[in-house]
């Protein structure tokens, strides 16, 4: 065994991810498994569930793979006691399962915050609620890592009730950690921005400037749109003995666009807070800009 999979001790360790079968989650599952841990999956997307069925079965490893909507308290439960019954530990918990849609707040209803808050925070503390007890009774410690989004840690319009959802996921993450550490349980998120999955295409990503490499260079300080394994590469860093005194923080996987926060690099004129005065001028040719 080499320096990184000793240090890291994930071969033979168990670990359950929701929305584990397609997008962000699919690449968790495919870069958890190759370092040997035992996968359980509950996935919305029956296509999806057959296809990372048949993908860790071709590769040898252990899975119990469900369909299954993870904000279903029943259909959680039974995927963990599943995982009771076939391996008697749990070591690692993903929470992937997300998801939004544009509106400005004032248009939207409270049918919908509550479908906000479904998919995006309380799947995540049933989750929690089923993992820690089984994690402290196994007594070796474990982690917990939750899936959020750059939008938990700034304004978004047109995406209010998911930022809050998210940023309430990010809170109740720090406070559990310190809540479960004495018991070596630690709990971490990850919070991408402009990673490349069918669900980000949704947002328009292909049309909107972020699609082409220039607009990329404006926006993105690397100046390159995010990959599924730039994700999971901190899932799998987060889940393993890599990290083993990491606990109640958030790793941004997104390129620098948390960091820049409203600064933008312009062709010509570089870095700035605010559009140069070449840009404004193509929506007022010639004359001031309007006001
Ligand atoms: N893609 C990005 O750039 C990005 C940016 C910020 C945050 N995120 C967050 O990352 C997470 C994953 O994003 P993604 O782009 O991979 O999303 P996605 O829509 O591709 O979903 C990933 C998987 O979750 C499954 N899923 C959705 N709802 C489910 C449910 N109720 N029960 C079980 N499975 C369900 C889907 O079928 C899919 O296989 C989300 O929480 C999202 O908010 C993604």
């Amino acid at each position: 065994m080499g320096w990184f999979a000793e240090r890291a001790a994930l071969d033979g360790t168990v670990a359950l991810v929701t929305g584990g079968a397609g997008g962000l989650g699919e690449a968790i599952v495919t870069d958890l498994a190759a370092n040997g841990v035992r996968m359980a999956v509950i996935d919305i997307d029956a296509e999806a569930v057959e296809s990372v069925r048949g993908a860790l079965d071709k590769n040898g490893g252990e899975a119990i793979v469900q369909h299954g909507d993870a904000r279903d308290p029943e259909a959680l439960a039974a995927l963990f006691t599943a995982v009771d019954q076939r391996w008697g530990r749990l070591d690692t918990l993903v929470n992937v399962v997300g998801g939004t849609f544009r509106k400005p707040f004032v248009e939207t209803s409270p049918k919908a915050w509550d479908a906000l808050l479904r998919t995006n925070l309380l799947h995540v503390l049933h989750a929690c609620s089923l993992a820690a007890p089984r994690m402290r009774a196994g007594g070796r410690g474990g982690s917990i890592i939750n899936l959020t989004t750059i939008e938990a840690h700034r304004a978004a319009p047109g995406f209010a009730v998911y930022a809050a959802a998210k940023a309430a996921v990010e809170h109740f993450g720090r406070t559990l950690a310190v809540e479960l550490a004495p018991d070596n349980i630690r709990v971490n998120n990850v919070a991408p921005d402009m990673i490349i999955t069918p669900n980000l295409t949704k947002f328009g990503m292909g049309t909107s400037s972020v699609g082409t490499p220039l607009g990329q260079r404006v926006g993105i300080p690397m100046g390159r749109l995010g990959e599924v394994t730039d994700v999971s590469g901190c899932v799998v860093f987060l889940a393993s003995g890599l990290s083993s005194f990491v606990t109640g923080t958030t790793l941004h996987p997104d390129g620098g666009t948390y960091a820049s926060s409203g600064w933008f690099n312009w062709p010509d004129s570089g870095w700035a807070n605010h559009a140069p005065r070449s840009v404004l001028e193509q929506f007022a040719p010639g004359g001031q800009p309007e006001e």
